[in-house]
């Protein structure tokens, strides 16, 4: 009997089974050989949310949830927080290695030189309606650059792939900052290949006139992009690598990683953070909130509290909070700091929330650092995609080369009615 295996006995039938157990896991489709007969189809497992399910083999970033670790290809967040910028751990999450000098100086001018976008891309975004969020006019513009880009359907091309990616990544600082002056009636800035990822981005978004890019502010940024470049296989990640499996341009997959990020529960969380604290308004209310949380049935969730995988404190939302006192010093405290100061004390004292191991996440903090540094609560999810897209595409990249993949398709279990014949409607009722 081999050693690294899991034996089953099937009582129905009182046959047992050798299933092998590789990486700590065993295989699904080797359960389909428990049958009670040939005409059986086999044993499914039940895995709604994909809670205990491993999608795929990945080499890209590793998570600790209890124990609060986040590394990227090995280096452990806290290091590049502290030493890398975005383009180099960028570079580090698609190459699987940080680049030479050389290597980092071409990787910046590839991204810096693909910023522009076509001009009816700008026609496109200018048709939105003047309130349109951001985030649905991302989405929607992102989808239709596989129109201007027929070539990028060669997804077993290798070269053409990284040419796409380049292309996405470079572009969507420029369409997110397009997607705000939209928002708010302002010309579109064009990228400035001179600045840096972060600095480029940030006139494009707030230029009026003479502009000068605050460097505390470019650095702030700079670190919660880094935060935010990758984190396995989550549901916007998933989304990617699902709608990739069909083999669609990564254009119209990254679209829908963008329509999965959206969802309050996932990028929409620090929005939905803001809102939380601007409702509990002062330090004296949060109790009364903490309280109204606790008895709701779930039904009022703490936002910026809790996360699938970690079940300790995410080690993302501790960089941003040691972080915001710089931002603070140049713009200004935000109000609403002492407010979620207040909460995460409270809440992290209370059996309620230290029993659930529901810690403050990464969206916590945030969302009062962006809204300090100018950006609108809409912008917030867009923020979160920007830097996301280089997490997305090196995993649709690891998927189409990873033999193990096809196009994603699970099973159901059925319970609805049983075979019936059509009753015409006269005969219904
Ligand atoms: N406030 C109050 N109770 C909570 C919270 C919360 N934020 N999160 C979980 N719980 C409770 C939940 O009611 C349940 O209690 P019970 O066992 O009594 O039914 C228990 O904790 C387990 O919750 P769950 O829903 O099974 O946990 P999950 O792993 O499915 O959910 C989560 C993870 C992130 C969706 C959830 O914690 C949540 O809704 N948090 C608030 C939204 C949020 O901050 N989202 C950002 C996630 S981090 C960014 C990212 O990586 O996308």
């Amino acid at each position: 009997m081999a050693e690294d295996s899991l034996t089953i006995v099937d009582n129905r039938t009182g046959k047992s089974y050798q299933v092998p157990i590789e990486h700590g896991t065993i295989k699904a489709l080797d359960l389909r050989k428990i049958k009670v007969d040939d005409d059986d189809f086999g044993l499914m497992t039940y895995d709604p949310a994909y809670t205990n399910t491993a999608s795929c083999k990945s080499r890209i970033t590793f998570i600790d949830g209890d124990k609060g670790i986040l590394d990227y290809r090995g280096y452990p967040i806290e290091e590049l927080a502290q030493h890398s910028n975005y383009l180099e751990t960028a570079y580090l999450i698609l190459h699987g290695e940080l680049p030479t000098q050389a290597e980092y100086d071409a990787w910046a001018s590839h991204i810096t030189h693909h910023t522009i976008v076509h001009e009816n891309v700008k026609g496109l975004m200018g048709s939105f309606r003047y309130d349109a969020h951001p985030m649905g006019m991302l989405m929607s513009t992102v989808a239709a650059l596989s129109t201007f880009y027929p070539e990028a359907k060669r997804i077993h091309d290798v070269q053409n792939r990284r040419h796409q990616i380049h292309r996405l990544i470079a572009k969507m600082t420029t369409l997110a900052a397009f997607a705000y002056r939209h928002s708010i009636g302002l010309p579109f800035v064009y990228p400035d290949n001179s600045l840096g990822y972060c600095g480029n981005f940030l006139q494009m978004m707030f230029s009026v006139g003479k502009y000068q890019v605050n460097p505390v502010l470019e650095r702030a940024l700079d670190l919660l992009f880094i935060l935010h470049a990758d984190h396995e296989q989550n549901c916007s990640t998933s989304a990617m690598r699902g709608v990739g499996s069909s083999e669609v341009d990564p254009f119209s997959a990254l679209a829908a990683a963008i329509a999965a990020l959206y969802g309050p529960l996932h990028g929409g969380a620090n929005e939905q953070v803001l809102r939380m604290l601007q409702e509990i308004g002062s330090k004296e209310r949060v109790p009364e909130f903490v309280k109204e949380v606790k008895t709701s049935g779930g039904e009022v969730r703490l936002m910026g509290f809790g996360h699938r995988v970690y079940k300790n404190y995410d080690p993302r939302a501790k960089i941003i909070k040691r972080m915001a006192d710089q931002v603070f010093e140049v713009k200004g405290r935000n109000p609403l700091l002492d407010v979620a100061l207040e909460l995460e004390r409270i809440a992290l004292e209370d059996e309620y929330f230290v029993k659930r191991k529901l810690y403050p996440n990464v969206d916590f903090y945030s969302g009062l650092i962006y809204q300090a540094m100018g950006f609108p609560m809409s912008m917030f999810p867009v923020l979160f995609a920007i830097p996301r897209t280089v997490g997305w595409l090196s995993q649709w990249d690891e998927m189409l080369s990873d033999k193990d993949q096809k196009i994603a398709r699970p099973r159901q279990i059925y319970l609805g009615p049983a075979r019936r014949p059509y009753v015409s409607r006269d005969k219904r009722g």
